[in-house]
């Protein structure tokens, strides 16, 4: 039996069951038959999740573009590695073939290696979804380098926070982007946020629209004069398991984002296992992950795990509006695509759109349907099922997180019997745990609680770049020995898991993780605001929407409400980025807090749905009058 392959569901027990009875052998052995590797671990696994410490395959060394390209070229050269599918549906599509990736690698990693980018040193990747952001990032692999991308869509001071968080000496960025019939002004932000760096001294931009920018002397590089020069071979830095691959920052609760930490050689074998079997890779495959690579999804399910595994993946530019609604469909059609890997927030802004959009196109070709963000609501997982699957390709909800590194709790296609809403068993190798709220595990079935991980798994983040103590604090102090996720979940009567959300402040908007602190820090900054609280509220598109308590400094009437509604989400524009603007914002002259002046959220949160029939205990608050002042004026 190959644990590689799963392609039963009794086979699947079978391997679950072998990876927890030993899991040092299980990986072990998946490692030993489908990697190169330049020198063999002297110990699978070494952990302790009271420090925490966690290593995978200590004392192995590779270079994970050796297994994600150089392997491949023999036998696949002239395969299609990366199909980029640009934002304007009239432009050809380019098919970077696994010799033309290894070619544009080698010479990028030449010229960073020029530029003076050493092993260890931090890249800042701030590239729209065009091929040299693929590229980018694999080269920062070859030569050693960790890269930190920055998702496009961040402003400029988001940017600086992450540049600076990490110390990155170097920033690859274009002059703008596309997006639908519309630029953005990339390097600009970039030269916005530079101000704010001075660790910065190099800026590599790709020409990718044309557009007349700024550059400064001395600083400010075009980055294809630099590639037409260099040599198209690069020899490999030989990494160890452990040595960092990359950073990639994701919001928390509380203080500035955290930089996670994933290791090269388990994230390899993670991110390649996972994506072999929960998107039922074959080799003829046309698989498309329509995440950004500036995401964990993008990481993992667009670059390392396809590539690992010889794939050809899809790098779409555009967005799913443009020209029309049916760009999706038309891409599925054009490039006869296996599996799609999108969101459900994707998925229900598709929905209601005329079903035309769907049905004018050949969907024929697919076969596995993924999900990833955000719980799929039942409505979402039928029309996806019976619109774009045709009720014969499973749809794989993928429970993960960025910190998680690849997908944990998942159907394996073809094997799992899908349940609507349910990522249902966890994938092998990994041991969930229900746990309650005295901390005590929760065993059996139809129960509920937080969700934990027992045991460790290769592609786990190490450490929050620069503040081990507050991976510590933020993942293995709610529960002794234990992994906390920070979402809780159900567990029906055989067995699956139905995740039901966050725990705790942070919101998920559109698939995208935002914590309440930082845009409540943003809010505060605005001269007119005293105070402010953030909570969600569900929304037929995203998921959640965002909803904002504020108190002003004065109340007096003459301030054009709706003017003030304007300039605060200028300032979470610019302090964050569009995506965490809030949908409402209602002014209130107190927050409810409890003795100790903790905002009372579970209220705010029930005001802002709507769902004030029982809004709990409310005795303790010290100021309870506010309460239903909140809820008269409610939005
Ligand atoms: O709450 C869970 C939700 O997204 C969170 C992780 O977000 P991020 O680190 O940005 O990574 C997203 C892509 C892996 C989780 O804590 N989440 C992710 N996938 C699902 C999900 N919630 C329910 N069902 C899912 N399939």
């Amino acid at each position: 039996m190959s644990n590689y392959n799963i392609k039963h569901f009794e086979e699947y027990f079978q391997i679950y069951r072998k990876s927890v009875r030993d899991p040092e052998l299980f990986w072990e052995e998946i490692a030993e038959e489908h990697f190169v590797w330049r020198k063999r671990w002297d110990k699978v696994l070494s952990w302790d999740f009271s420090k925490p410490e966690v290593k995978w395959f200590e004392g192995a060394k590779l270079n994970i573009t050796e297994n994600c390209i150089d392997r491949h070229l023999r036998t696949k050269g002239d395969k299609t590695a990366i199909l980029f599918e640009p934002n304007d549906p009239n432009s050809p599509a380019e098919h970077i073939t696994y010799k033309k990736l290894h070619e544009r690698v080698c010479k990028m990693s030449n010229v960073l290696r020029d530029q003076g980018v050493q092993k260890g040193d931090r890249v800042c990747i701030y590239l729209p979804m065009i091929p040299e952001l693929a590229i980018a990032t694999l080269a920062c692999a070859r030569i050693g380098a960790i890269h930190s991308v920055v998702f496009a869509g961040f402003s400029s001071t988001a940017l600086a926070t992450r540049i600076n968080d990490s110390d990155c000496k170097i920033v690859i960025t274009s002059d703008g982007s596309y997006r639908g019939n519309k630029t953005i002004d990339l390097k600009g932000i970039v030269d916005e946020a530079l101000e704010q760096c001075n660790g910065v001294e190099t800026t590599l931009v790709v020409n990718r629209i044309g557009s007349d920018i700024a550059m400064k002397d001395g600083r400010d590089k075009w980055l294809q004069p630099l590639l037409d020069q260099a040599i198209p071979h690069f020899e490999p830095e030989i990494m160890d398991a452990e040595d960092p691959l990359f950073i990639l920052y994701t919001s928390g609760s509380t203080g500035k984002p955290k930089g996670m930490v994933h290791s090269t050689a388990g994230y390899m074998v993670y991110a390649a296992y996972t994506f072999k079997n929960i998107f039922n890779y074959k080799e003829q495959d046309v698989y498309w992950c329509t995440a950004d690579i500036g995401w964990i999804t993008g990481h993992s399910y667009i670059v390392y795990g396809p590539l690992a595994n010889g794939a050809t993946t899809v790098m779409f530019e555009g967005v799913p509006s443009y020209p029309d609604f049916g760009r999706f469909w038309e891409i599925v059609e054009k490039h006869k695509v296996t599996q799609l890997y999108t969101a459900p927030t994707a998925i229900r802004a598709l929905a209601k759109e005329n079903i035309e959009f769907v049905e004018n196109h050949d969907l024929s070709s697919l076969r596995v349907l993924g999900t990833v963000g955000e719980p799929i609501n039942e409505e979402a997982w039928h029309w996806y099922n019976d619109n774009v699957g045709k009720k014969k390709s499973p749809i794989v909800d993928t429970w993960w997180q960025t910190e998680t590194g690849g997908i944990m709790i998942s159907p394996i296609p073809f094997c799992t019997p899908t349940k609507p809403t349910y990522a249902t068993l966890p994938f092998p190798g990994i041991q969930p745990a229900l746990m309650d709220e005295n901390g005590e595990e929760i065993k059996g079935n139809q129960v509920d609680g937080r969700l934990c991980i027992k045991f460790p798994w290769p592609s786990i983040a190490r450490t929050i770049w620069g503040d081990h103590q507050r991976y510590k604090d933020t993942y293995f102090s709610a529960f002794k020995d234990m992994y906390f996720t920070g979402d809780g979940a159900l567990r029906d009567e055989v067995g699956y898991y139905r995740i039901t959300g966050r725990v705790d402040d942070v919101i998920i908007v559109s698939g995208h993780n935002l914590g309440t602190a930082p845009i409540e820090d943003a809010i505060n900054e605005h001269q007119a605001v005293a105070e402010s609280a953030i909570v969600g509220f569900p929304h037929d598109i995203k998921g959640n929407a965002l909803y904002g308590y504020v108190i002003l400094k004065e109340t007096g009437e003459s301030r054009d409400q709706d003017n003030l509604r304007k300039e605060i989400n200028q300032i979470i524009t610019e302090h964050i980025g569009p995506i965490a603007k809030l949908d409402k914002i209602q002014f209130v002259s107190g927050l409810p807090k409890t003795r100790s002046g903790k905002i009372m959220r579970r209220i705010l949160r029930k005001i802002a749905g709507k769902d004030t029939d029982n809004l709990g205990d409310t005795s303790t608050l010290l100021n309870p009058e506010v309460v239903q002042e909140i809820m008269d004026n409610v939005l």
